[in-house]
């Protein structure tokens, strides 16, 4: 875990945990250890601390992060830095993140390598620096560089850290050499050895760090730890020790909130669902991809295609279909070149030689992977299907983007169902993380692996789903947007409900999501709930598409957005139709409901075997339907609400609709036996 090595009056530590150097509890034990020999040895005079592989140290073992970490914990670790009575250099190098640049910070110098990237990264896991990071990183770069640091999250590069006197000095060169000189320098006094946590606090920036809260207040109002990180960055003013017991009390209170445990869970989930059973097959190689459809998915898609490189041949029907795709592909590689992501030359060259229009499939004979973003109509879909039977190479993989219509019917009119598959991208699929990938009772293993690889090279996070109305993202919105158009039909507006899930965190409410798909698209895919049949219909007939026709549950004036009043008495005709009673809703009851189906249909969804596990939902809620992270997804929502009240909320609410709640029958199960969705996870 740890290394020393002696040379002349100084001498080295070096981490030594593979494969980034991870705090675990082993590597902090053995550098306590280190500290304490060295020091004891009288004829040492410095020492430098560096880390072998890639870095010095990428931070806490957050797998440790279950259960009550063991001693010596990480603030123990960098007080016997900060408190060694032999000077300290510490080798900055590699990512050098979260504890492992709190090390840094504790060191009494710090040479950075010009490649190294520093930062504290602990809010987005809903932590804050607990081992001094923010008050050391105020006391040497002061309060308002602090507070960007912590809030932020985001690394710095070694020039940034030497501007804001994070570090003392830029070296190029071996970190092990690096750190035979950097305590040869403390040793001789070439580089002056500091507490940092002593230094004098530089004078405020004016206002203080009220800019600092009012940012964070704006951009992550539903967050703790980011507020917590600037409470603790402005306990840098006491005296040390205060200090330092400060930030780590703010510490434990994030690591006891709810909000940790809820983003720990999104980061394992992210990383999870490349956990399937083709995991080791070899995928088929992929060189290039054909998109029939170049509409909103099929020109995203093949936006998304081209930026990793992979060469796109679209095929549209007619001239001005054509351009359009073209026209759409374009300004979305512009709009990468203007967020400088492209390079104009290479934006030119994805244009020119790496995109081909055309418009006839046979065009596609020669593509290894063929993606169908036509209408979402069963009949054109199982037409073009045949035709690809006949058109593909032998062994090119035949996807569908289809939103929700069943694969298996798509692949049974080929002879081929083993090479069919449903690769699900969201809109807009240049940019959403999500990708479902849909395997059909006769998907080949082997298809499915190059679904992965595929969702790899586009830097997707792909979930794998089973085939059903909506496979899981939308089997379980469909469900959730039912008992919000319920809630409309017994007194609620579309805005008091959209406010109420916005008001915990939810990018758009569930009104606001059906006037971005289209009330057509809704009409059409959700017949026959009570609104679609009745409201959705006549907005329809009144051209309130939605978003796109500027009207639907609100108005649409470029960005901004309003109550579209008119729809009022239009809502009130249905209610009085349906005849239900009507009531006010408080904002917790208008959560709870959509909250409590969300729930019930993403556990059918497991039960179904839809989902390989519970973070697979999660995944899917978090990375396409705007779910907010630090509720960590609908299955870790249930399992902090708990079996034993989401079954007493179905009950409830089954006096009002028992057809639409029902309890899944693994929750009862739950209740009688114990045990959590997390431990289906593992
Ligand atoms: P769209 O209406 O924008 O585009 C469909 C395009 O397909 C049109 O440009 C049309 O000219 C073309 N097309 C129709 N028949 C064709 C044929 N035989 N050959 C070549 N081109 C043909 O529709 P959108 O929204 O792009 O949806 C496409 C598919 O993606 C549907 O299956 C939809 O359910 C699915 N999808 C849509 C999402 C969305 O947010 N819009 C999200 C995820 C999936």
């Amino acid at each position: 875990m740890v290394d020393i090595e002696l040379h002349g009056d100084v001498a080295t530590i070096a981490l030594n945990n593979p494969p980034v150097n991870a705090m675990s509890h082993a590597l902090r034990q053995g550098l306590v250890a280190a500290l304490s020999e060295l020091d004891a040895n009288p004829d040492i005079n410095a020492i430098g601390l560096y880390g072998i592989g890639p870095g010095l140290s990428a931070g806490a073992d957050i797998s440790e992060m279950d259960a009550p970490q063991k001693s010596p914990l990480p603030p123990d670790v960098t007080h016997a830095i900060e408190t060694c009575g032999t000077p300290v250099a510490a080798i900055l190098h590699g990512n050098v993140l979260g504890g492992g640049f709190e090390m840094g910070l504790a060191a009494h110098a710090r040479v950075a390598h010009p490649k190294a990237k520093l930062g504290l990264p602990e809010v987005n896991i809903g932590l804050i620096p607990g081992a001094g990071g923010c008050i050391r990183s105020a006391r040497l770069a002061g309060l308002d560089a602090a507070a960007t640091l912590v809030t932020s999250g985001r690394p710095i590069d070694a020039a940034r850290a030497l501007e804001l006197g994070l570090i003392d000095r830029i070296d190029e060169g071996d970190p092990a050499a690096m750190a035979v000189q950097a305590a040869r320098d403390l040793a001789d006094g070439t580089m002056p050895a500091r507490i940092s946590s002593d230094q004098p606090l530089a004078p405020d920036a004016a206002g203080g760090l009220d800019a600092a809260r009012a940012s964070i207040a704006a951009r992550s109002p539903f967050l703790d730890a980011p507020k917590r990180a600037i409470d603790a960055v402005a306990a840098a003013t006491l005296p040390r020790n205060e200090a330092l017991a400060r930030e780590q009390a703010l510490f434990f209170e994030c690591l006891k909130g709810p909000q940790s445990a809820a983003l720990i869970h999104a980061f394992f989930a992210e990383r999870s669902v490349w956990k399937i059973p083709e995991a080791k097959l070899a995928p088929r190689d992929i060189a290039s991809i054909g998109v029939i459809g170049g509409g909103t998915m099929g020109s995203g898609i093949a936006t998304a295609a081209l930026l990793s490189g992979l060469p796109v041949t679209l095929v549209e029907q007619g001239a001005d279909a054509l351009d359009r795709a073209k026209a759409t592909i374009t300004r979305n590689l512009d709009g990468a070149v203007t967020r400088g992501k492209l390079s104009q030359e290479r934006r030119d060259h994805l244009l020119g030689a790496d995109l081909s229009i055309s418009e006839t499939l046979a065009d596609l004979a020669t593509v290894d992977l063929i993606i169908e973003a036509v209408f979402e109509d069963m009949g054109v879909k199982k037409q073009i299907f045949t035709q690809l039977d006949q058109i593909a190479k032998d062994g090119a993989i035949l996807a569908s983007n289809t939103s929700a219509l069943n694969l298996d019917d798509i692949a049974a009119m080929t002879g081929r169902p083993q090479d069919v598959i449903g690769l699900h991208f969201f809109s807009p699929a240049h940019v959403m993380k999500l990708l479902e990938v849909v395997v059909g009772a006769r998907t080949a293993p082997e298809t499915t692996a190059t679904g992965f690889a595929l969702a790899k090279r586009l830097r997707k996070i792909p979930v794998r789903a089973g085939v059903c109305d909506g496979f899981i993202g939308n089997r379980i919105l469909y469900h959730y947007l039912n008992a919000a158009d319920d809630l409309l039909l017994r007194g609620a507006s579309p805005a008091q409900v959209d406010a109420a899930m916005e008001g915990i965190g939810f990018a758009l409410g569930p009104f606001a999501v059906n006037d971005l798909a289209g009330i057509d698209i809704s009409v059409a895919t959700r017949a026959g709930t009570a609104t679609a049949a009745g409201l959705e219909q006549r907005m329809a007939e009144r051209g309130w598409l939605g978003r796109k026709s500027g009207a639907g549950y609100y108005l649409y004036e470029g960005r901004k957005k309003q109550v579209n009043a008119d729809l009022a008495p239009v809502l009130d005709a249905v209610r009085a139709e349906i005849g239900l009673p009507q009531r006010s809703f408080e904002p917790s009851e208008l959560t709870d409901r959509i909250l409590t189906a969300m729930i019930c249909e993403a556990v059918r969804v497991l039960e179904d075997g839809i989902a390989l596990k519970p973070s697979d939902i999660d995944a899917v809620f978090l990375f396409g339907y705007g779910f907010p992270r630090h509720l960590g997804g609908p299955m870790h929502l249930a399992d902090v609400i708990g079996a034993t009240e989401i079954l007493q909320r179905i009950a409830a609410y089954a006096e009002d609709d028992p057809g639409f709640w029902h309890e899944p029958k693994s929750l009862r199960s739950m209740l009688e036996h114990g045990g959590r969705f997390a431990d289906l996870n593992r």
